[in-house]
């Protein structure tokens, strides 16, 4: 075969990765848990091109050239070591979520490049070799490759780093809904806040307390217990954005309707609803809420100033083939 098409959902985090060991490898300094997000998707069509002189990315209807570029062809030249292959790919992506706004569009791009292109050159990856190779691409796309609620094992080397899932989507009807403050591409890229992660004196401290965090994550989902899941998912976030503002030089992702996000999240808990906030690199807020608040939560946050529009997300199923 040589040419594949696949498909991979976006994750939140739930427990950030924030900060890298080896950068290059995208080793990352802290496990991570998250949750793919259904129906927002990244569909990736990789043919191998014999005549062509140099990759080739058209993303949503656009040719990519620059940085996007560079990136992409340094992902397809592992493919091309890893399968032994010469040719160039094109490759045709599109995602139904707008890029770059702190929906995690490259995890979910490259998860479904890796399984696309790999496969496009005959390879039958299993999960976590997959899951190591979209982690070359973008950290967080190794956890776009497991289904339904999903940890990052930090590792010490590219064999030991990749991520597994520990409970399937039909597990718990968590909803994301996410209040999209902003559409506009972030500032900062992820990729180079890693870099900058170290530089905060508040790092250490977020290391310290992290696989405790990553424990409690762990078991609020798998007992379904959303009051523990909320303390611990909150307290990570502002964690992570504290290192962020703290950073030099620093970084603010938030924008004013951001905090106004987050102050009517914690007076609807207040209240007695199950909901929680969590940001992932951008302005726009995640509110977390079990399945049976999801038109509650999408309402009220319709009404809150600032906020142009919510995507709703259930747990969502691993990278596959679309055939
Ligand atoms: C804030 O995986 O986007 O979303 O490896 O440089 O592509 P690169 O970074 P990326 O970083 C994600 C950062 C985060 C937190 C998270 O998703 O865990």
């Amino acid at each position: 075969m040589s040419v594949a098409v696949a498909v991979a959902f976006p994750n939140i985090a739930l427990i950030k990765y924030w900060g890298d060991r080896d950068a290059d490898l995208h080793l990352p300094v802290n496990g991570s848990i998250s949750m793919n997000l259904a129906g927002l998707t990244a569909r990736s069509q990789a043919s191998l091109e014999p005549h062509l002189a140099q990759d080739e990315l058209i993303l949503n209807g656009e040719r990519v050239e620059g940085d996007g570029l560079v990136r992409v062809i340094a992902f397809l030249d592992r493919v091309r070591a890893l399968a032994g292959v010469e040719e160039r790919f094109r490759v045709v992506s599109a995602n139904n979520f707008p890029t770059a706004a702190g929906i995690a569009s490259s995890a979910a791009a490259f998860a479904a490049l890796s399984l696309a292109a790999t496969t496009a050159c005959g390879l039958r990856l299993g999960e976590a070799e997959l899951s190591r190779l979209a982690r070359l691409g973008s950290g967080s796309a190794c956890r776009s490759v497991p289904g339904g609620f999903v940890e990052w094992h930090m590792g010490v080397d590219h064999a030991s780093s990749y991520a597994t899932s520990f409970a399937p989507p039909e597990h718990w009807d968590l909803r994301d809904h996410i209040a999209l403050v902003s559409e506009a591409g972030k500032a900062v890229s992820s990729r180079q806040g890693h870099l900058l992660a170290s530089s905060s004196p508040l790092q250490e401290g977020r290391l310290l307390g992290v696989t405790e965090r990553l424990g409690r994550c762990r078991s609020a989902i798998l007992a379904k217990d959303f009051a523990a899941l909320a303390e611990v998912v909150e307290q990570d976030s502002l964690l992570m954005h504290a290192v962020m503002m703290t950073s030099s030089p620093p970084l603010f992702y938030w924008a004013p309707a951001t905090l106004r996000v987050l102050s009517a999240v914690r007076q609807w808990r207040s209240e007695g609803a199950p909901v929680c906030a969590t940001i992932d690199a951008g302005p726009n807020v995640h509110v977390l809420a079990p399945g049976e608040w999801a038109e509650w939560v999408v309402e009220q946050l319709q009404g809150v100033p600032g906020v142009k529009q919510v995507l709703s997300a259930a747990p969502g199923g691993p990278a596959h083939l679309e055939m």
